[in-house]
C-alpha cells in the first residue's frame, strides 16, 4: 500500500473519533502532535527513514483514540486500531511499536511507572506534552476544565501532589491548579533536547500568563 493512502486512512480514522471533541483532544491536537513530532525527529535524524516517520505519524494521530477520556470501551478501541494497522500493512514490529507507544505515553500512566518508549515513541510523547504548553496549552486547559465542570480558579481548592492516575482524574481541581499540578512540571519530563527547549520557552510564557492572572485576581492591576 502506498504511503499517501496509509496517511489518508489513518487521518480519516482519527477524524471519525476525535472531530468536534470539546476537551482539547480534537483532531487538530492529533494533527499538531504529528507535525511537531516529525519536525523534531527530522531535526535530529534527517528525513531518510520513511518507516520511522510513518510510525511517528501513525502513533501521533492514533494516541488519543484509545484514551479513556475519549472512548468508553478501551479494549474495543485498541482492537480497532490493531485492525486498522494490519489492514494498512504495517509490519508486526511497526504495529507493536505503535501500540506500545500509544498505550504507554500518557502523563497519567507514567506517574506510577516510567515506561521506556521506542525512539519514535519518545518524539511523539514530547510533541504531545509540548501541545499541552504555551498559548495552545492554556486554551486547552480552560476548554478541558469547563468540560469537566471545574472552576477557572478557586483559592479554597488546594494544589495537590499528583501520585497516581486516580489522583489525576478524580481529585477536585481548577484550571489554574492544573498548571501547578501538571503543566509547569512537564518541561522536566521531556525526552529530547529540542523538545526540552521548546517546552521551556512555552513554560515561560505560561508563567507570565499565571503572574498576570494572579495580579488581576488580587486587584493589583
Ligand atoms: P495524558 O493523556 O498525557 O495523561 P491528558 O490527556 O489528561 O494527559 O491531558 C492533556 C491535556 O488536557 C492537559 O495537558 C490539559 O491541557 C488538559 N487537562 C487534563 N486534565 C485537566 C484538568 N484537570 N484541568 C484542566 N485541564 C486538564
Ligand atoms: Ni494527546
Amino acid at each position: 500500500m502506498d504511503l499517501e493512502t496509509k496517511r489518508q486512512r489513518i487521518q480519516e480514522f482519527a477524524k471519525a473519533r476525535m472531530d468536534f471533541d470539546p476537551t482539547g483532544h480534537d483532531f487538530w491536537h492529533a494533527n499538531r502532535v504529528s507535525q511537531l513530532a516529525q519536525k523534531l525527529y527530522i531535526a535530529d535524524f534527517g528525513n531518510d527513514n520513511v518507516d520511522a516517520l510513518m510510525i511517528i505519524e501513525a502513533a501521533a494521530y492514533l494516541h488519543d483514540t484509545i484514551d479513556d477520556k475519549l472512548v468508553s470501551d478501551i479494549i474495543f478501541s485498541q482492537m480497532e486500531v490493531e485492525k486498522l494497522l494490519e489492514e494498512l500493512e504495517f509490519s508486526t514490529e511497526a504495529r507493536e511499536n505503535i501500540m506500545f507507544t500509544i498505550q504507554h505515553m500518557s502523563y497519567s500512566k507514567n506517574l506510577t511507572n516510567q515506561y521506556d518508549l521506542s525512539i519514535e515513541g519518545k518524539y511523539v510523547q514530547d510533541a504531545d506534552r509540548i501541545d499541552a504548553l504555551g498559548a495552545i496549552g492554556i486554551a486547552r486547559t480552560f476548554a478541558y476544565g469547563g468540560h469537566a465542570n471545574n472552576e477557572i480558579y478557586n483559592p479554597n481548592i488546594p494544589v495537590i501532589d499528583l501520585k497516581s492516575k486516580e489522583d489525576y482524574r478524580n481529585h477536585p481541581t481548577t484550571a489554574i491548579n492544573h498548571f501547578h499540578e501538571k503543566l509547569l512540571k512537564l518541561e522536566l519530563t521531556m525526552n529530547t533536547e529540542a523538545g526540552t527547549k521548546i517546552a521551556h520557552e512555552r513554560t515561560e510564557f505560561m508563567r507570565q500568563f499565571l503572574a498576570e492572572f494572579m495580579a488581576e485576581w488580587q486587584g493589583e492591576i
